[in-house]
């Protein structure tokens, strides 16, 4: 990806950790759903590469489902209003939901997400988030498994985009101010 390296302010995360940390979320999954039916439900389109690499990381059976929801319409504040674009396929009722994302930036898609997935009479509703910034603790919002907290900053990489840009990059990134400004 040399092309796209000038972009890039520094390396957040290598593609090496977030493979680490998934292995170490993937056990705890396994003993805490052990006997359990377990589906995963992804959010298009940022949880693409989390979904790839923590379901292949399982070692055990699994259904995979996914959802698009839009957070903030056109403006750039969110409004906390949530759309489904798409919504799931399966029937939840009795199910052990696992919600897979890549980041809980200011937590409102997710503590949505989790309360509507809850409504549809799921078993249980857990969500499962690769990075998480600390905005989302001014927001309730029950994480059971996250991978890194991180700071501030404007990230992208492992399915994270800037204007639909660098989601195909295999480790985590923090985007050069000239690339906004
Ligand atoms: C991003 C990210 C999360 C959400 C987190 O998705 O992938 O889904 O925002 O934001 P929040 O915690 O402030 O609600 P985005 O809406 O950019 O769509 P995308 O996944 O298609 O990039
Ligand atoms: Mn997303
Ligand atoms: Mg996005």
């Amino acid at each position: 990806f040399t092309h796209v390296e000038g972009d890039l302010a520094k390396t957040l995360i290598t593609e090496d950790e977030l493979h680490a940390k998934l292995e170490e979320l993937a056990r705890q999954i396994e003993d805490d759903y052990e006997g359990l039916d377990l589906l995963l439900v992804g959010v298009l389109r940022g949880a693409v590469m989390v979904m790839a690499d923590l379901s292949r990381t399982l070692n055990r059976h699994i259904e995979m489902d996914w959802m698009a929801v839009s957070s903030y319409g056109s403006g750039t504040v969110s409004s906390g209003v949530v759309r489904i674009l798409k919504d799931l396929d399966s029937d939840l009722t009795g199910r052990n939901v696992l919600i897979v994302e890549d980041i809980i930036d200011s937590g409102l898609t997710l503590s949505w997400l989790k309360a509507n997935l809850e409504s549809r009479g799921a078993a249980s509703v857990e969500i499962c988030t690769m990075l998480r910034k600390p905005d989302a603790l001014k927001v309730q919002v029950d994480v059971k498994y996250c991978g890194f907290d991180i700071p501030n900053e404007f990230v992208i990489g492992y399915g994270l985009d800037y204007a639909e840009q660098y989601r195909n990059l295999r480790g985590i990134a923090v985007l050069a101010p000239h690339v906004y400004n």
